[in-house]
């Protein structure tokens, strides 16, 4: 069965202060798009078409009113930005990340599934490790950058024979078996699950933060021996971090462009 996609657009974004107050941060500019078309983008290179977008209640409408059943075509003409087939659910309380990836359970019906976070944009659209997965989607597969302050991420440890033995969601603070990261490989917001992500999601309980870990669920099948990791090809940014960074980020797109099809 081909595998489904999810954005995650829920949550607060409180990180961006006045720019959030009306607006929903997915929809704010970074470059000459809004922050949402390059997940949405990155799931079509995917080959994916079917994408359940889950969104906060906040401009909920909004959200619709730019993106429509996920055909656009650009302002003026010219080859369409994203020919998608959107269906659309509400997350009405910050739940977390797996909470949204639960939502999708009646919408997957059966497929794998990749997820995106909506605030997530690659300089590559990850095509190589993405069709890789599509031939085991009975496995996860998570993708690993290394940054600099890695206390604001997920973070990955390996084991001695190379795989995945531990996820650590920002030591200290959500994760307080750690006071600190203990590596600085940081777990991005592209995520790809086989069927029985649903199953785990169903089980697991409310972190310290009262959400239900995405961290948590990509932990269980660390430990199950099902989970692959790969390193993001090209950059990677976490466009929700803080308002001064949407600026620069529309710069390096700028620069080299976003989700591009292979490295040269
Ligand atoms: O960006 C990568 C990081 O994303 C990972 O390293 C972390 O493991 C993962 O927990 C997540 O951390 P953040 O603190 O950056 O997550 P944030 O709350 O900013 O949410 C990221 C996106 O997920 C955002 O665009 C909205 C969506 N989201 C988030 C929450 C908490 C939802 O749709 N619903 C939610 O309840």
């Amino acid at each position: 069965m081909p595998a489904k996609g999810l954005i995650c657009a829920g949550g607060e974004a409180t990180r961006l202060g006045e720019l959030t107050r009306v607006a929903n941060k997915h929809l704010l500019p970074v470059g000459s798009w809004p922050m949402i078309y390059y997940p949405l983008q990155l799931l079509q290179l995917a080959g994916i078409r079917d994408v359940l977008l889950v969104t906060g209640k906040g401009h909920a409408g909004q959200m619709i009113d730019l993106l429509g059943d996920g055909r656009l075509a650009p302002r003026g003409g010219g080859d369409p930005i994203l020919e998608l087939d959107l269906t659309y659910k509400v997350q009405t309380e910050p739940g977390g990340i797996a909470q949204v990836v639960g939502m999708a359970r009646d919408f997957a019906a059966g497929a794998p599934l990749v997820v995106v976070l909506g605030d997530n944009i690659f300089e590559f659209a990850q095509e190589d490790a993405l069709r890789d997965w599509a031939g085991s989607p009975d496995r996860a597969r998570i993708f690993v950058k290394e940054v600099d302050d890695p206390e604001n991420f997920g973070v990955v440890v390996y084991g001695e024979d190379g795989a995945v033995a531990d996820i650590v969601e920002k030591a200290g603070v959500v994760d307080t078996r750690f006071e600190t990261p203990p590596s600085s490989q940081a777990v991005v917001g592209l995520y790809c699950y086989p069927p029985d992500v649903f199953d785990v999601i169903a089980h697991l309980a409310p972190s310290t933060r009262g959400e239900l870990e995405i961290t948590d669920v990509n932990r269980h099948y660390a430990l199950a021996g099902r989970l692959d990791a790969s390193e993001v090809v090209g950059w990677w940014e976490d466009a929700g971090k803080h308002w001064a960074h949407l600026a620069d980020i529309g710069r390096r797109i700028d620069e080299t462009g976003a989700n591009k099809r292979a490295a040269t």
